[in-house]
């Protein structure tokens, strides 16, 4: 390694000098705040876990700190609208991109819940069961994947294929989106599979044959129960009774602006959207860390419909955030053509080019392949081309928000072959080129190691997480 060092006197080191004034622990930010563990107390979180999620409070007190009055706000990482639903509770017009049918499926539900008269849901939940043992004839739901196929015991397929045909004899359609949704949130619960960091775990009791230790994830509700338990959650939950955070019914504010949402990926919807159209933007990209959202949730995409081909196309369209994620620079170069936009592409490709911090990451990385010291071998692809993907998005946010307006997002730091990413640092610096001032970037108090098979071999070492705050000139 010194040999890489040499030929590369550590542009991340000169990166870092320039920034550290504005490097700032924020013990005011802590990890509770801000990650999706301080919503709990929120009925949605409670009924599907989504662990990719910030916190309400986060976006609350950013919206609320730094803006005299609401505006118009996005999420170009909506997920399941954390940005749209805290930011439209305070009265902003919230806009948001996501794309993954999952997180658009909980946000539609979240908004067809704004609507719902409880009593018919209650009287719709009451009649259910004697509903289901009408129907007949019912539908094959499920297109599984190769990583899906068996996950379910016979008879909670069964259950859940008789059930999603009962839905969609259901005429209000906020009432049958609430139903499909109390059967998605309780898919993991039913089945053999535990979402567990990259993968699905996979129970010793299911069918397919498995290597290594055998794992026993407890207790599988049946499906009638698993359901009749979520019914009585939500039920619950939405109750006026209930003194939650969610405004439901009576206790919803009038003067909110609807939210809208665009189900597609942030690098084409980006380039529609108007520019200097909104005040704020408060989001959070997948991390550079492998993870893999399509595989996370591969039982939810295919309760939705998803087949292998919509899936893998998917995975693809993710900012490349996993190793299997290939280049989109022609797409892009053929997209930006299209709408007579070659400049900003070829602004971006400079503003790429031009940060030696990134060239010495990309070299770095790729030499450390050679050494043959990651354990795999496209990491250097992802990380190449996940910098590349967020310094589209940069442009198009700094294009899209107003002089004076914020951009806050939220983001961890990575490691690979025991090289640090400053991922902050280098996403700050292109926000610099394309007309952000850093204001600070919020490093929070704890920070993390890496992923398991990393702290084996370079020890548990801190690598920040932090909220950056760049303002629009
Ligand atoms: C860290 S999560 C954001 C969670 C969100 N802040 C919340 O609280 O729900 C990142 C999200 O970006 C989405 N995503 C990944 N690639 C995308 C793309 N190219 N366009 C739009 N969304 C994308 C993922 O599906 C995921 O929901």
């Amino acid at each position: 390694m010194s040999e890489i060092l040499e030929i590369f006197p550590s542009e991340r080191a000169k990166l870092y000098e320039k920034f550290v004034d504005k490097l700032q622990t924020a013990s005011n930010l802590n990890r509770q705040l801000v990650s999706f563990q301080a919503n709990k107390e929120e009925p949605v979180y409670r009924w599907f876990k989504y662990k990719e999620g910030f916190s309400s409070n986060l976006v609350t007190y950013f919206l609320t700190k730094y803006s005299k009055k609401p505006g118009k706000v996005l999420d170009p990482f909506a997920g399941i609208g954390t940005t749209l639903f805290a930011g439209q509770a305070l009265g902003w017009e919230t806009h948001g991109i996501e794309l993954l049918p999952v997180g658009v499926f909980v946000m539609k539900t979240r908004q067809a819940l704004r609507r719902i008269d409880l009593n018919d849901l209650q009287a719709s939940v009451r009649i259910l069961w004697s509903e289901l043992e009408k129907v007949e004839d019912h539908i094959n739901h499920f297109s599984h994947i190769t990583i899906t196929r068996d996950a379910f015991p016979d008879g909670t397929e069964t259950a859940l294929n008789r059930f999603l045909t009962y839905c969609n004899t259901i005429r209000n359609k906020d009432i049958r989106s609430v139903f499909r949704f109390a059967a998605f949130s309780i898919l993991e619960e039913v089945s053999y599979t535990r979402k567990d960091g990259q993968y699905l775990r996979w129970d010793y009791r299911s069918k397919r044959e498995l290597a290594g230790k055998p794992f026993n994830k407890g207790r599988i509700q049946t499906f009638e129960r698993a359901l009749k338990l979520k019914f009585s959650q939500l039920l619950a939950d939405l109750s006026p009774q209930n003194d939650s955070l969610f405004n439901f019914g009576e206790n919803a504010q009038h003067n909110q602006h609807p939210i809208t949402i665009i189900q597609g990926s942030c690098l084409e919807e980006l380039p529609k959207l108007r520019d200097a159209s909104f005040d704020f933007i408060v989001t959070s990209p997948p991390y550079c860390n492998r993870y893999d959202y399509t595989r996370t949730y591969a039982l939810e995409l295919v309760y939705l419909g998803c087949d292998s081909e919509k899936v893998r196309n998917l995975r693809q369209e993710l900012l490349s955030c996993t190793v299997e994620n290939k280049e989109k620079i022609n797409y892009l170069k053929q997209l930006y053509a299209s709408i007579g936009r070659r400049a900003a592409f070829d602004l971006v490709l400079s503003t790429y080019s031009s940060s030696t911090a990134m060239k010495e990451v990309n070299s770095v990385l790729d030499e450390l392949n050679r050494l043959d010291k990651l354990n795999n071998n496209n990491i250097p692809r992802m990380v190449r081309n996940y910098f590349l993907e967020l310094c589209f998005t940069i442009s198009e946010m700094a294009r899209v928000i107003k002089g004076g307006g914020y951009c806050v997002m939220v983001n961890d730091n990575v490691r690979y072959g025991g090289e640090e990413i400053p991922v902050d640092l280098i996403l700050s610096e292109f926000a610099e080129e394309f007309g952000f001032n850093v204001q600070k970037i919020f490093v929070l108090p704890k920070g993390k190691g890496n992923s398991s098979q990393q702290m084996g071999n370079y020890g548990r070492t801190e690598i920040r997480k932090c909220v950056y705050m760049w303002q629009k000139q």
